[in-house]
């Protein structure tokens, strides 16, 4: 009994929605391949050189496995070979997809078992082993794919949203910001006009969303409490959304905690002219950089 699955890359956060809001790509991804073993326990086989751990604890999937483990009656056991095709540490959910992964192929190796809510419970287990904290804005698009809002992490409450068309612009500057870090440096007091301003914003672009209006989903691309902070660990940040704003983007910002930026557009031309754009920004800061122009998934 063997199964493969396919796990997305996601967009945590869009702008406004620290925590809350995300949703998945449809590229890059990982490939996890899983298999049934008549030795209890799980066994990780890494398939890529990122040199990420092996020891099931201590990886993202791997915890995310034990999590599923540990709610059956009966021991299991799986092999997992996992062929990371989302660079580690770039932003864009490269954890969640393979905690994810690893919950919804083992999943089906049970006969659909638990319920797509269930399965980012146990994932959360693998976003704690990369960060130190049980977000889900990153497991639950990776999961149910497109938008998602994660009214409440605990008790978990996961709203699916339709979106209209959207095409998505990613660049990758080779820096490294750590998710832990870029929480850290995060105020704990929101002074109550940027509350304000930031709900208004959400509802906007839920709003948005929902009544395909791709303006007041502009529009409400803007976040006064995260980005401010975590701007500073982007070089060239405004410059990306600046250049990104005049080559026709709707909105955009950091992608999760960073350092990858990404850009929304209502059609394909103007997500590459925006990732021309954005080269444009980062060849002349001498940066070594990888842009991804896709759509939701
Ligand atoms: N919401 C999380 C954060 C996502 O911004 O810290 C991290 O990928």
């Amino acid at each position: 009994d063997s199964v493969t699955v396919y796990s997305p890359a996601t967009v945590a956060n869009v702008v406004c929605g620290f925590d809350v809001l995300g949703f998945a790509l449809a590229a890059p991804f990982d490939t996890m391949h899983l298999r049934c073993t008549p030795e209890p326990g799980v066994v990780i086989i890494n398939e890529d050189d990122y040199g990420l751990p092996t020891e099931p604890t201590r990886n993202v999937a791997g915890a995310a496995l034990l999590a599923l483990l540990r709610a059956l009656p009966e021991p299991l056991g799986f092999e997992m070979r996992i062929n990371k095709g989302i660079k580690p540490g770039s932003g864009i959910g490269s954890s969640a997809a393979s905690a994810a992964g690893a919950v919804v192929a083992a999943n089906r190796l049970l006969n659909d078992r638990f319920s797509p809510e269930e399965l980012v419970q146990f994932a959360m287990f693998g976003e704690e082993v990369a960060s130190g904290a049980r977000h889900a804005d990153n497991i639950a698009p990776a999961i149910y794919g497109g938008f998602t809002l994660i009214r409440s992490a605990d008790p978990l409450d996961i709203v699916p949203l339709q979106a209209p068309p959207l095409h998505v612009t990613v660049v990758h500057p080779q820096i490294e910001v750590r998710t832990a870090d870029a929480r850290r440096i995060l105020r704990q007091q929101v002074p109550l006009k940027d509350a304000i301003r930031q709900w208004g914003n959400v509802a906007g672009l839920v709003a948005g969303l929902l009544q395909s209006d791709y303006d007041l989903i502009g529009r409400s691309l803007e976040d006064v409490i995260v980005e401010p902070v975590r701007s500073i660990l982007i070089p060239g940040f405004a410059a990306v959304k600046a250049a990104s704003m005049a080559a026709g983007a709707l909105g955009g910002g950091i992608s999760g905690s960073g350092p990858s930026i990404f850009m929304l557009s209502r059609d394909e031309a103007t997500a590459q002219a925006v990732g021309h754009a954005m080269r444009g920004v980062y060849e002349p800061l001498g940066v070594d950089f990888h842009i991804h122009v896709t759509t939701l998934s």
